[in-house]
């Protein structure tokens, strides 16, 4: 596999030199300072001064204030001009922030929420994701942040995963295909380069083998992290954080090659997998790391853990840190226990099990990627062109979210001409998901697990409004008795399927504790269970075929709109509706699915994972079967009206 390419060397050379001579300036604590990454609730700005801290985050639906961009650039604020003093004990060295802004700056009440990327990867358009990504990072410097922890490149292989909304797709060229879009959407168009191949080699920062360097941020661009290196959608039977088996042919195939176009394009962090990889942790896989990302194919930015990602690699914290340092990581996400981490790091080196040359490996890349994005030359967050901005959830940028619900869209059926619906007609709208802005968002949205409602996504519409909005004779009817009213109508869109999670609590398997993720507090073992045992969704939500049932045996064609994370098994519900949409889940803008119902525009929108029907996965194990037994639907499967 080929190394990525060189950004204008001469670059490079200027970037190496000013790290090299802050580096050479910085003592032990300083250099382990920018290694270490608390959460926001966890440090005050003083701390990042006293500790010299490189970066700070916010896990999912950690906001400040009252959580408007106003709130955030004032967080962020405070937290630059403490790392920004300068004394006899201190570098001024700028704090770089971090979000999960993985579909828009969705944490930020008013944001712009896109569609999560399974509807991209249905939309089929890398030019999309690239406008996409470049409306993202206006909002995430609206806040006053300069670093998102996307793209996710997973290649979601099984739908029990409760990531796979995460994922574009199961087809590894698909999310190559997305990939340097995305990174390059989302780091601004600065990326000047001069294409030369770097040989296999050194894993030296900044300069891969043969000067690999490090592309600037465009004026409106934030720093990019592929995520998670990597396999993290390969795992057995889906389990988040499980073990991917698989030889290496086929993870370079499957899970490293959708890299390559991110890496190209000059993304400039990566985010480690707390899966395995053949049972062996990422976050300890020194091949994985420092062999292959950043010594065969060049990577010379830097590497983050995922959160708490060393805890599990050792009973003992010291030797689990030692671990993935000497693996390659750079950056800690320590949210909570980030003094620990400090501390027990220090030990190791001064213990010699860490060498210094690997922290100053760590630190040099740290300080070159805030070169790069030009973080020592912005001014503060509230003095900025970006922050507070006007651009936050503007016009624009949700007509941009509309078009690309409408090309997410998947039609699944349309039995005698169902659809397009009549504008004038008698449309009833009912189901759990008709009117719940919130949940037709889903996880990683003002939460970490996302909400329900409409009172915490203000702007947008749910899929109600947009029918209301283009129907004068349409009704809603989602607290019951729809079935009651039905001689009124000549016609019924029911919104069905799942209730927000993210990670592990939207796993489909046995009950079961889940391991935490991103930023929820730990309400005892157990706490957290994944979101059930089947992707039937006639178990999962019985509810919903009930509803489509009682309208249909009324003699009502029925409309189905299903909001999901994944593809789940609908035979019983497909089989009671005249038409059927897969609608992922579409983020704010739901008014793009009235444009498709009452045939503003065809559909456009084919699978990106293959649809599993009540036989799958098969009792062999194997899900889909060499027949494809196990599938209703081929991946690329969507119908046009016209
Ligand atoms: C989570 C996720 C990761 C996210 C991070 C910060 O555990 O695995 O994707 O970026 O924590 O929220």
């Amino acid at each position: 596999m080929k190394g990525i390419k060189s950004f204008r060397p001469d670059r490079a050379a200027r970037i190496r030199e000013r790290a090299g001579d802050l580096l050479a300036r910085m003592t032990l604590a300083q250099k382990i300072g920018q290694m270490t990454q608390p959460e926001r609730l966890h440090i005050a700005p003083a701390q990042v001064r006293e500790y010299h801290i490189g970066s700070v985050l916010s896990g999912g639906g950690s906001c400040p204030g009252r959580n408007r961009p106003a709130d955030w650039v004032a967080m962020n604020d405070a937290y630059w001009a403490a790392s920004m003093e300068e004394d006899a004990g201190h570098l001024a060295i700028p704090v770089l922030y971090g979000v999960d802004a993985i579909h828009g700056n969705a944490n930020v009440l008013g944001a712009t929420i896109f569609p999560h990327n399974i509807g991209l990867g249905a939309a089929g358009d890398p030019e999309l994701v690239e406008r996409i990504g470049r409306a993202t990072a206006r909002e995430v410097l609206a806040a006053g942040v300069d670093w998102t922890f996307a793209p996710t490149l997973a290649v979601a292989r099984d739908p029990r995963w409760g990531r796979s909304y995460e994922s574009y797709s199961e087809d590894p060229g698909l999310v190559a295909a997305y990939a340097g879009r995305i990174a390059r959407g989302l780091q601004g168009a600065g990326n000047g380069d001069d294409p030369r191949r770097p040989g296999p080699g050194s894993e030296s920062a900044h300069s891969g083998p043969n000067g690999a360097g490090l592309p600037q941020l465009g004026p409106d661009g934030v720093v990019a992290c592929a995520k998670h290196w990597v396999g993290d959608g390969g795992t057995s039977a889906g389990v988040d954080q499980g073990d991917t088996r698989a030889s290496e042919e086929e993870l370079r195939r499957l899970h490293i090659a959708p890299y390559m176009p991110a890496l190209e394009a000059g993304v400039l962090t990566v985010m480690v997998s707390l899966s395995s990889w053949n049972g062996e942790k990422c976050h300890a896989h020194r091949y994985l790391i420092r062999d292959l990302l950043k010594g065969e194919l060049g990577f010379a930015g830097f590497v983050i853990s995922d959160w708490n990602g060393a805890d599990p690699l050792a009973d003992d914290y010291g030797e689990a840190v030692a671990m993935a340092v000497n693996a390659g990581i750079d950056m800690f996400m320590v949210p909570e226990r980030w003094r620990e981490f400090i501390s027990a790091l220090t030990s190791q080196v001064e213990g010699g099990a860490v060498p210094m040359a690997r922290i100053d490996d760590a630190a040099r890349r740290i300080l070159g990627v805030k070169f790069a994005c030009g973080l020592f030359d912005r001014p503060r967050p509230a003095l900025r062109r970006g922050a507070g901005g006007r651009r936050f959830g503007c016009r624009e940028h949700r007509a941009l979210a509309r078009e690309a619900v409408r090309k997410s869209l998947v039609l699944l059926k349309n039995e005698n001409g169902t659809l397009p619906l009549d504008r004038d007609a008698r449309i009833l709208v009912t189901g759990r998901n008709a009117h719940d802005r919130g949940r037709q968002c889903g996880g990683f949205t003002v939460e970490w697990q996302g909400v329900s409602g409409n009172d915490r996504i203000p702007g947008g519409a749910s899929i109600w409004e947009g029918v209301r909005a283009v129907a004068p004779r349409a009704a809603l009817c989602d607290k019951g008795g729809a079935a009651a009213a039905a001689g009124d109508f000549d016609a019924a869109v029911v919104v069905i399927g799942e209730r927000p999670y993210a990670e592990g609590m939207g796993d489909i398997r046995a009950p079961g504790p889940v391991r935490p993720g991103a930023s929820h507090p730990p309400a005892g073992p157990g706490a957290l269970q994944p979101y059930g045992q089947t992707l039937e969704l006639a178990t999962l939500h019985p509810g919903d075929l009930a509803a489509i049932r009682g309208l249909a045996s009324r003699g009502i064609p029925v409309v189905a709109v299903l909001i999901s994370g994944r593809p789940l098994v609908i035979d019983a519900e497909l089989a009671e509706s005249a038409a059927f949409v897969a609608a992922w889940l579409p983020g704010s803008e739901g008014a793009g699915v009235a444009d498709l119902l009452f045939g503003d525009r065809d559909f456009h929108g084919r699978l990106p994972m293959a649809w599993p029907n009540a036989m799958w996965p098969l009792p062999n194990g194997d899900a889909a079967g060499s027949g494809g037994a196990g599938i209703l639907f081929p991946r690329g499967y969507g119908l046009r009206l016209g």
